[in-house]
């Protein structure tokens, strides 16, 4: 069956167009709503041209969710999908969406996870710490940061000669060829 499945982002949004753009051309879900937590997100922006409505809600909306179930509920969401989306989901939606709400991080879990880790300051962790390795994980999320099930891991190289900058591209490109493809393979199993 045809799912829903709504986006929370919080920042530019590359990874949310990837995912509007794949599930257009495919029968198996589409993005019904893009939620994001900052007014200002490019996001918001970016996935005017594919028609589909966002919202942003503020911060009291994330601790005392209610205004937001109830939208989920409108668009009869089936997932969540957490796009570079940088809030702690409450307790009372992990419940709701239990192993339905899926996030990616910037780094190879356990390593580099946890508050404060996120875009651009995972990547500089992995640099100080003279990594040869990082990559993309893909995990459900539980009420702690960065800490569900592992569905899926990819991994790329770090050089010498990388920078903050340049990793956060090659993990950027990592995230679009899998992150769609890994989100179609899970709702498509369940
Ligand atoms: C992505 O690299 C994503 O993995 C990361 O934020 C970036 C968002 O990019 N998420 C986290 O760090 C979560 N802890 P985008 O806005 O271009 O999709």
């Amino acid at each position: 069956m045809n799912k829903n499945i709504a986006i929370f982002a919080s920042g530019s949004g590359s990874n949310a167009e990837k995912i509007i753009q794949y599930f257009k051309a495919r029968e198996t879900a589409q993005v019904v709503c893009v939620f994001s937590n900052k007014s200002d997100a490019f996001v918001l922006e970016r996935v005017q041209k594919y028609n589909i409505p966002t919202q942003y809600f503020p911060l009291k909306d994330w601790k005392q969710p209610e205004p937001i179930i109830q939208r989920l509920r409108e668009f009869k969401v089936d997932y969540i999908i957490l796009a570079g989306f940088l809030l702690k989901i409450p307790q009372v939606l992990i419940d709701l969406y239990p192993n339905r709400i899926i996030n990616i991080h910037p780094a190879l879990l356990p390593k580099y996870g946890g508050k404060g880790m996120y875009g651009k300051h995972v990547h500089e962790a992995v640099i100080e710490a003279q990594e040869t390795e990082s990559g993309i994980t893909i995990h459900y999320i539980d009420e702690n940061y960065d800490e569900g099930t592992t569905i899926f891991q990819a991994t790329c190289k770090v050089l010498p000669t990388d920078t903050p900058d340049s990793l956060a591209e090659k993990i950027h490109l990592l995230e679009h060829e899998h992150f769609p493809k890994v989100i179609e393979q899970i709702i498509t199993t369940k």
